[in-house]
């Protein structure tokens, strides 16, 4: 039996265009994700279920249910192979902060399909893809992880170069906003879309280093007035730091790329600011390609 535990590691995305709404009322993205070491643990235990637990610091809000995105993608992957999960139990140790727009969720469904992929052998890339796109449109990056691009909704990814590793700094507000990735993408149709200039000058230059004021997120045009106090935090983090900070995905996660050389100043905002302070590094691919 292979072991069958994983790391299911967060994303930021480096840069996102969000291009116009389709007919299937999804929005054409062109992103560039990066995945980061603050990671969620994964183990399926066949003959132990049906059934999920979530325990870990990071718990709040992830459902123990049969609408968590994990047992979801089981679901979609037995039906799609004609394998029987009933007997198979999914554990997630949380330490990813869930609706933050760092793709927790999306990770570990994506983490779930490759684990099994191991047990049950001859299992497509194909099937994964489409069980992964049937669940969510974050979840097909994960299946690789690393530096990649999506485009379509996030479902059709090119794997890229590895980037040198990058220290990147995580503040996770404590706000919510119910419904939040949907809310978004509809307060962005208010306003011109992108013309796609930012994520394809990303993509010709692929810099080796990563400078946040050199990034770009489409959220931003509407994070800042959505998510109540994102925009006090954010001018706090830029005046401890001295450099530019970029949301992560639709929010509210700000991020900081640069050594952690400010720690007694991060250290000081993580106690004062209505936030969480994670210190990451970014991690190349988590699955081989
Ligand atoms: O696919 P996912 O569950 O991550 O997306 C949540 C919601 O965000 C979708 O129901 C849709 O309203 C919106 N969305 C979008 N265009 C995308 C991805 C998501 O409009 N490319």
């Amino acid at each position: 039996m292979p072991e069958l535990h994983a790391a299911a590691p967060a994303k930021i995305n480096l840069v996102l265009d969000v291009l116009g709404r389709r007919d299937d009322g999804y929005h054409e993205l062109r992103t560039v994700l990066q995945t980061v070491s603050l990671a969620d643990h994964v183990r399926l235990e066949p003959g132990s279920g049906p059934g999920v637990s979530v325990t870990g610091p990071a718990a709040a809000g992830t459902p123990a249910d049969a609408t968590n995105l994990a047992w979801r993608a089981m679901s979609a992957l037995a039906t799609r192979c004609d394998r029987d999960a009933s007997d198979i139990a999914i554990h997630i140790e949380k330490h990813i902060p869930a609706a933050a727009g760092l793709g927790g969720g999306a990770s570990d469904a994506a983490t779930v399909l490759r684990l099994l992929q191991r047990l049950w052998p001859g299992t497509s890339e194909q099937a994964l893809l489409d069980a992964a796109t049937a669940v969510g449109s974050d979840e097909a990056f994960f299946l690789f992880g690393g530096t990649a691009r999506a485009e379509g909704r996030g479902e059709r990814v090119a794997p890229l170069a590895d980037l040198p590793p990058h220290d990147v700094v995580l503040f996770v507000p404590r706000a919510t906003l119910e419904g939040k990735t949907a809310r978004l993408f509809q307060e962005l149709a208010r306003r011109p879309y992108d013309d796609g200039v930012a994520s394809a000058a990303f993509l010709v230059a692929h810099p080796r280093t990563l400078h946040a004021d050199e990034l770009h997120n489409a959220f931003e045009r509407v994070a800042f007035d959505a998510f109540p106090g994102l925009g006090t935090l954010r001018a706090e983090v830029e005046a401890c730091t001295g450099a530019a900070v970029r949301l992560a995905g639709a929010g509210p996660t700000l991020f900081w790329i640069g050594p952690p050389d400010e720690g007694e100043a991060i250290a000081r905002l993580a106690r004062s600011a209505d936030c969480s302070v994670y210190t990451t590094q970014t991690v190349g691919p988590t699955w081989a390609r």
